[in-house]
């Protein structure tokens, strides 16, 4: 028997498998006000048989997006849009998290609302792109050159993290996964090479931890400490966030976040092609610094997912490309059915093909 189908307690609820859809952008969200709406209701109503599902990632505030097209969790419209989510996604069993989401440097003034876009340090993401849609035209350009944040306004975002948590409790979230990963904004005060700061915020890893540990308290008044969720990418390089000594600097965050009690760290061990070999020493030591669940997403298949819960140093397992074009993933890796290929076209952007158009095995 494989273990992803047993059922593991997370945020006061019985998850009914171990099976996670992890945080995946697909820029449908209604324009103007990335708001999320019917079309993405139906599309994460439709993946409601994981036993956890986290959102795309969903920016916090006007400076904290990206990308154009992605939602956003700040408005009383948007939290009105993912109201029909949630209600979709519960009606059908589902438990669901929002992630929430500040970009950083990794943004454009077109993205922005023609401000600069902030990072710990003035350090730009060289070759870093990102998707603007000016004036009705579409496409990539260099992410802009950050300033970074004075200490006041470090102070300013951790409070608008706390009040997109209050604005996914309103929406109906089971909980909220803060995305400390992939070179994002939290990453840019843990790696030490997007992080120049001289202050309390810089340097040392406890200091460059801070940021995260501040972000997590606010949200932590909102939601329980169970309910919470943090996304780690120890090794992967994207969007340019790198650290000189990892190991050191995510097994004292997965510690930190242990003492804040924290419901899960989730490990992204992947993005797209870049999946450094992680360890196992190193899965082990986060596994003995964590008492909560840990869950790890890369390139997993049923068969590596059984390993890792077996061998003990993961508690669930994301599939992330599985997922888009296989609804009922679930089942379908239950019952060995082959899974179907997703249309790379189709990922960002546009309607229903490619979206919600992919059916269920039988
Ligand atoms: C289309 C797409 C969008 C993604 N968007 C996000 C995101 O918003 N937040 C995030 O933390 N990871 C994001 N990821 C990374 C996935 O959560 C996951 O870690 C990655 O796809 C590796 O898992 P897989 O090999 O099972 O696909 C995205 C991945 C894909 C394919």
């Amino acid at each position: 028997m494989n273990p992803l189908f047993t059922t593991v307690k997370l945020a006061g609820k019985t998850l009914k498998n171990r099976i996670v859809m992890p945080p995946m952008t697909r820029s449908r969200s209604t324009q103007p006000g990335d708001i999320a709406n019917e079309l993405m209701a139906k599309y994460y109503a439709q993946r409601a048989s994981a036993g956890l599902i986290v959102s795309e990632g969903t920016q916090i505030s006007e400076l904290g997006k990206g990308y154009a097209w992605t939602p956003g969790i700040y408005t009383r419209a948007q939290v009105a849009g993912w109201k029909k989510v949630t209600d979709a996604v519960h009606a059908k069993g589902g438990v669901m998290f929002a992630q929430l989401w500040h970009v950083g440097r990794v943004s454009h003034e077109s993205n922005t609302g023609g401000k600069q876009p902030v990072s710990s340090s003035a350090l730009q993401a060289e070759g870093v792109k990102v998707f603007i849609d000016d004036n009705n035209s579409p496409g990539f350009v260099q992410s802009s050159m950050p300033r970074a944040l004075e200490i006041a306004e470090i102070k300013d975002v951790v409070e608008e993290y706390r009040h997109a948590a209050l604005c996914a409790k309103e929406a109906g979230f089971d909980g909220i996964e803060l995305h400390a990963a992939n070179g994002y904004l939290i990453n840019q005060f843990l790696d030490s090479k997007a992080n120049n700061r001289t202050d309390e915020y810089g340097g040392s890893v406890e200091n460059r931890l801070r940021f995260l540990q501040e972000v997590v308290a606010a949200v932590c008044t909102v939601f329980d400490s169970d309910s919470v969720g943090v996304r780690l990418a120890p090794l992967t390089t994207l969007n340019g966030a790198v650290d000189e000594n990892p190991e050191l600097t995510y097994v004292e965050a997965v510690r930190t976040l242990n003492s804040l009690k924290v419901g899960y760290v989730h490990i992204a061990e992947a993005d797209w092609d870049d999946a450094p070999d992680m360890p196992l020493e190193f899965k082990q030591a986060i596994r003995d610094a964590f008492d909560g669940i840990v869950i790890y997403a890369g390139k997993y298949t049923a068969d590596r997912a059984k390993i890792a819960l077996e061998q003990g140093w993961a508690d669930m397992i994301g599939f992330g490309r599985p997922f888009v074009a296989n609804p009922d993933l679930p089942a379908r890796l239950a019952k060995d059915i082959p899974l179907a290929q997703h249309d790379p076209d189709t990922l960002f952007g546009g309607g229903q093909r490619g979206y919600t158009d992919y059916p269920a095995a039988g």
